[in-house]
């Protein structure tokens, strides 16, 4: 544009207006950017579920928003993630219920009680009602929003010795996430519990830093744990999801429209994760049985009534911690009742 020989006014309101028209252009070549990191592969419940929310973001709000997912602790570790979260470096992250209570939530590891869910359909209750909205809320004072829970599934024992009886978990060393009530569960069997970052567990149990972990069979098959686990038991002790979490402040600060497309991407999102979670986890298991390396073992009726009866104490144990009251609200909802071993 040629601004000589006009005058200063003239020159203000040309140099104004072709701002004006610049602006939409470079909105659409700079659309909101949602960094989203996780620790898991993308061929799992909840790398699928992030990649089609990435792709369902874009479609919804017509590019002005860009979901970028970093898989398999690319970004950061677990426990980073969630530094990384707060302080903006990142936006979105969807790590296990079990790692909220280090920021201080401890109503969290409620969803750690070994055997307090006997299906996904007691878990669906508790997370798709008040409870599950009430735990969400919870994150607010940290300076995050929770958007969804989305489904991995039930946990499966492994080490490098058979793990039938109880007795069997003596003196092993099981890698935990941070959650004080799985450091208790692993203690009630006899297990040495040890908190490592997912990111790390392959190579301790290669090393033999750690003898043995749990976690659902997609987990364990897609970083390659079968190869080095000889034993797997299929316990389902306990169960494994995530909640979908969000910077507060950059969510609060989107223009309505966009939140609103995020929103129903999301709840798309979660219908893929919570769909092909036990699909995963049960292909998973095929695959470790096909690969030839791991022995999977699925315990007796008795062999899980005892293993249950050894870490039930952990409730009680962890009552104060967690909240009995909220404790409750989950025994109410799944009509789980204690009493009854
Ligand atoms: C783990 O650390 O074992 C899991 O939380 C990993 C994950 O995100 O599924």
């Amino acid at each position: 544009m040629k601004l000589l020989g006009q005058t200063p006014v003239l020159r203000r309101t040309l140099l104004a207006l072709s701002l004006a028209t610049m602006v939409p252009a470079a909105m659409a070549q700079n659309p909101i950017v949602i960094k989203f990191s996780h620790v898991v592969a993308s061929d799992t419940p909840k790398g699928r579920a992030a990649d089609f929310f990435a792709k369902r973001a874009a479609e919804l709000t017509k590019g002005r928003v860009k979901v970028e997912v970093y898989p398999n602790s690319q970004l950061y570790k677990d426990k980073e993630e969630m530094e990384a979260l707060q302080l903006g470096s990142v936006q979105m992250l969807a790590p296990s219920l079990s790692k909220f209570a280090p920021l201080g939530v401890r109503e969290f590891e409620v969803f750690d009680l070994p055997f307090i869910f006997d299906d996904y359909t007691d878990l669906h209750a508790v997370t798709g009602g008040p409870v599950g909205k009430k735990l969400l809320s919870k994150l607010q004072s940290r300076g995050i929003t929770g958007l969804a829970y989305w489904d991995n599934g039930f946990k499966v024992m492994s080490a490098n010795k058979p793990l039938k009886a109880v007795e069997d978990y003596k003196g092993i060393k099981m890698r935990i996430q941070s959650s004080k009530v799985l450091d208790a569960q692993m203690r009630a069997v006899g297990a040495m519990p040890q908190v490592m970052a997912f990111s790390e567990t392959y190579q301790a149990l290669q090393t033999g830093v750690v003898d043995g972990t749990e976690n659902p069979p997609s987990n364990l098959y897609t970083q390659k744990m079968h190869e080095v686990q000889k034993h797997l038991s299929v316990t389902n002790h306990g169960y494994l999801g995530y909640a979908v979490v969000v910077n507060k402040k950059f969510w609060d600060g989107l223009p309505g429209d966009v939140r609103a497309a995020l929103d129903k991407a999301m709840a798309e999102a979660t219908k893929v994760a919570n769909d092909v979670a036990l699909k995963d986890n049960q292909e998973a298991l095929a695959k470790v049985k096909a690969a030839g390396k791991t022995e999977i073992y699925q315990p007796t009726m008795g062999e899980r009534f005892l293993l249950k009866k050894a870490m039930m104490p952990v409730h009680k144990q962890m009552a104060s911690r967690i909240g009995q009251d909220t404790i409750d609200e989950i025994y109410k909802v799944t009509g789980f009742d204690p009493s009854k071993l």
